[in-house]
């Protein structure tokens, strides 16, 4: 038995889950010594490392094996250990692996889709880039209204590219004691440039604020130079996300930093149709019933459809007997803070008004036979209705 061999295999083992060529050719040259000195238990502990490890090459994705940040940087493990802030020991980052990672894009317009594949295609075909002696964009910023899905599509685009994330933990960073927070951000980044991963800095804002605010003091201005120190040395190192919804605050500096800025609108009425759709299952709604929930959400976000959603099952499970429209007035007259006032105004006032404005509007041209059933009335009374408020139009 060769002496210390457990730590040997370890080493190798270690070496290998971060494979190069170089590496490889020595846990060979190794593995042939100890064949040849006698030592064939070794040695074929070793020949079965590193066929494990070729497998495992040959069964990750190829973006992976081609991604130059994976030949030069550590790869994370559920043993890594993570950076804290010194006072408190609170981790400055966390990690989620691809398996945490969200399965499905957020539902968004085609060309907004259409842009956000790009960006990853270039990480799955840098080597192309490279060439060229290109590199791919290495810094997205996704701004946009709280609830339109940017930290769920920050997080798939990390699942995509196909490496961990490094989630920047905002109450771990800031740090009250005079210079500490700056000192947490490098270490951060110097995590983040260590180790094969997309660095996230969700409510980015916070620690990105301008630097001329008044309210604020030298300490700001310190911590934004450090971050833009950080930035600058991430390039080359792997992909950086920062996500917003406070695009106003971010000091102009950083705004140029990132090499794509992303605007995540609220969803188009198409985007909220098809948002409504999925959420609501296993219920399934009519064409005409989706539709007048999207006209009741429109300007909304996406986080808003999937509370109504919630809101809508629980009240079709609990009170069988309701329609529709009671269910929406109830969502508008406790969701204030979240509907357009016009509209929530409108649904609560009375039904005729209600009526006539949802069918005088061109862009969703609803039919009188479609809206009967979710007021709870018949066709012809809904007819009725209408003829009568027309002839008091007249008066
Ligand atoms: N376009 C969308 N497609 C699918 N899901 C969406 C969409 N928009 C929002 N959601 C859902 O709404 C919830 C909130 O989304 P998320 O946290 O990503 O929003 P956010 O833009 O980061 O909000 P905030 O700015 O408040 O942090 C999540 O469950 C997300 O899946
Ligand atoms: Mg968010």
């Amino acid at each position: 038995m060769v002496k210390n061999f457990n730590i040997i295999k370890a080493l190798c083992r270690s070496a290998l889950s971060n494979p190069s060529d170089a590496i490889i050719h020595q846990i060979t040259r190794l593995r042939d010594s100890f064949e040849n000195d006698g030592y064939s238990k070794e040695a074929k502990s070793l020949t079965n490392l590193l066929s494990t490890s070729k497998a495992n090459a040959e069964m990750s994705p190829s973006r992976l094996e081609k991604s130059f940040v994976n030949k030069i940087a550590e790869e994370i493990t559920a043993k890594t250990v993570l950076p804290v802030d010194k006072e408190t020991s609170t981790p400055l980052a966390e990690i989620f692996f691809n398996s945490e990672l969200p399965e499905r894009m957020p539902l968004f317009d085609e060309n907004i889709q259409y842009g956000i594949k790009s960006v990853i295609n270039e990480w799955i075909q840098f080597d192309k880039l490279l060439e060229i002696d290109a590199t791919p964009a290495s810094s997205c910023l996704i701004y946009g209204v709280p609830g339109t899905g940017k930290t769920h599509l920050a997080k798939w685009i990390s699942k995509e590219i196909g490496i961990p994330v490094v989630l920047a933990r905002l109450e771990g960073l800031m740090s009250s004691f005079l210079g500490t927070t700056s000192r947490n951000i490098g270490n951060l980044f110097a995590f983040a440039n260590r180790y094969n991963c997309v660095l996230l800095l969700d409510e980015f804002d916070a620690i990105a604020k301008l630097r001329n605010d008044p309210n604020e003091v030298g300490e700001v201005k310190r911590v934004v130079n450090t971050l833009l120190q950080c930035l600058d040395s991430r390039r080359g190192k792997g992909f950086t996300i920062g996500v917003t919804n406070h695009q106003g605050l971010l000091d102009p500096a950083i705004w140029r930093r990132f090499d794509i800025q992303m605007e995540i609108p609220v969803p188009s009425s198409d985007v909220m149709f098809a948002l409504l759709k999925n959420f609501l299952k296993p219920l399934e709604f009519k064409e005409s019933e989706l539709k007048f929930l999207v006209w009741c959400i429109e300007g909304m976000s996406g986080a808003d459809a999937q509370t109504l959603s919630h809101w809508l099952k629980r009240a079709l499970v609990l009170d069988k007997d309701t329609n529709l429209v009671s269910i929406m007035k109830r969502f508008a007259l406790l969701n204030s803070g979240r509907m357009d006032s016009i509209k929530r105004n409108t649904m609560l006032h009375s039904d005729e008004d209600f009526i006539s404005t949802l069918l005088n509007d061109k862009n969703y041209s609803f039919k009188q036979k479609d809206l009967a059933p979710m007021f709870g009335m018949t066709a012809s009374s809904l007819s009725k209705q209408i003829s009568k408020l027309k002839e008091s139009e007249k008066i």
